[in-house]
């Protein structure tokens, strides 16, 4: 404080110093102007002077205008940038509204938020694709398939079924049981004459394969595996078509309307020959090696494999490129099951030397799309089962599939409550 103070009165005398020589200095000024009016440095210095001056503006603004420009140029850029991402906004909204006043394309709907970059949600809020986009739908693919399927399909879905002359009996009791139901939207694909005619006859949608088609030749000769072959090719043209297919064996019976029934949200919904929550929906089996002490349990897990005979596919990407798969396979190991192929396929991750397929699936419930392991096992016999209304019944478990059909649509059909008493739980070989 003290400092200050001082330091204070010091500069008060320096200041009545400098007032006393600005007075002197004024007054030397006033002389001078007196005496040299034009100044004492010659006759242009204001003008120099001035030109230095504009010299200096007209330097300063080719220096100053680029960072202006600069500024709004980019000004300018961030404008237009905001326009276009309100413009793509709009856009994206329009779409949004057109798809849901659509309806129901939930795979479209999910591509359009995923089409973006997106910051992940909070916890519990994020969710991964599942609903895969449906391809553009192809005519050129198979035109007379395409107009087929314009008078047939609901909605673009219906059902498909494979069939030769070998099935008629089953076929027959099939699309009985469909009739009933009331579904429309069906259809036969005939491998042989006696089928198409035979469906035709009983006013049955009916699509046969012409014979410069290609693949037939299996169809009208070959047994159940190589049928199971062709089905997967066959198949393909559908999905490039654009519909959805259920696709579906002839040893079904339908006791109400699949497509009431329906998740739609990936890209393979299969029955499962699984016969309770874990093996239709998976679990973890412990394998036991005494042998390693400690760490004797290893765990795995497992699923009862999907029944290549019923399922629904949507036509995505994932879902002909599993259809590709499972022929080209079935094809190159003729041997080989088409419903192991089907699985493996559908379930092995990626692993060196090999690019798994990436399809998300769903596994149908059990009571409803019901195998007949269910039925004859465990269904006809509990009480608390017995109002169950399943959906379709797959007689796969049993190679007595006709009379056993035939009991189902007695039993559920025509209410003989006693109908399926006869049959035992398995085959007796
Ligand atoms: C089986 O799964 C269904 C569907 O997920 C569930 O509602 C039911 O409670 C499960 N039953 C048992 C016995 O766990
Ligand atoms: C039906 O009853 C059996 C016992 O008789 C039981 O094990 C089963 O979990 C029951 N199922 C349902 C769906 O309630």
């Amino acid at each position: 404080m003290t400092g200050r103070r001082e330091r204070v009165a010091g500069q008060s005398i320096r200041g009545s110093r400098i007032a006393a020589a600005i007075g002197v200095g004024i007054l030397v000024g006033c002389i001078f102007a007196f005496l040299f009016p034009n100044g004492f440095l010659g006759s242009d210095p204001p003008q120099e002077h001035q030109s230095a001056k504009s010299a200096v503006q007209v330097s300063s603004s080719p220096c100053e205008s680029p960072e202006r420009v600069k500024m709004l140029k980019s000004e300018l850029i961030s404008l237009s940038e905001k326009n276009a991402e309100l413009k793509k906004q709009v856009r994206d909204l329009n779409m949004k509204l057109q798809l849901a006043e659509q309806g129901k394309d939930q795979a479209q709907k999910q591509f359009l938020v995923l089409g973006n970059q997106h910051k992940a949600g909070t916890f519990g809020t994020v969710k991964a694709l599942r609903t895969n986009p449906t391809v553009v739908p192809d005519e050129s693919v198979n035109p007379r398939l395409a107009k087929i399927l314009e008078k047939v399909a609901v909605e673009k879905e219906l059902i498909v079924a494979l069939a030769n002359s070998n099935v008629r009996e089953m076929l027959e009791v099939w699309f009985g049981s469909i009739q009933k139901v009331g579904i429309p939207n069906y259809l036969v694909v005939a491998l042989d004459d006696e089928t198409e005619s035979f469906c035709k006859s009983k006013g049955v949608p009916v699509y046969r394969r012409d014979r410069d088609e290609g693949v037939d030749s299996v169809g009208r000769s070959g047994g159940n595996h190589a049928v199971s072959g062709l089905k997967f090719r066959i198949l393909r043209e559908f999905l490039q078509l654009g519909y959805s297919i259920l696709l579906s064996d002839v040893d079904i019976v339908y006791l109400q309307n699949p497509f009431n029934h329906l998740y739609r949200d990936s890209d393979v919904e299969s029955m499962t020959d699984g016969h309770n929550n874990m093996t239709a929906y998976g679990y973890n089996d412990v394998f036991d090696e005494p042998k390693m002490g400690w760490a004797r349990y290893a765990h795995t897990i497992r699923i009862w494999v999907y029944n290549s005979g019923f399922f629904y596919i949507r036509p995505t990407i994932p879902s002909i490129e599993l259809l590709d798969r499972v022929a080209d396979r079935l094809s190159r190991q003729p041997n080989s099951w088409d419903q192991a192929v089907f699985n493996e396929e559908l379930f092995f991750p990626s692993h060196p030397g090999y690019d798994g397929l990436h399809a998300s699936k769903r596994t149908m419930d059990y009571y409803l799309f019901m195998n007949s392991k269910v039925l004859f096992k465990t269904v006809r016999k509990a009480a608390n089962l017995s109002k169950l209304k399943p959906v379709i019944i797959h007689v796969n478990y049993h190679p007595d599939k006709l009379p056993r059909m035939k009991a189902i649509v007695e039993c559920y059909v025509n209410g003989n409550q006693d109908a399926l008493k006869a049959f035992p739980d398995g085959s007796e070989w």
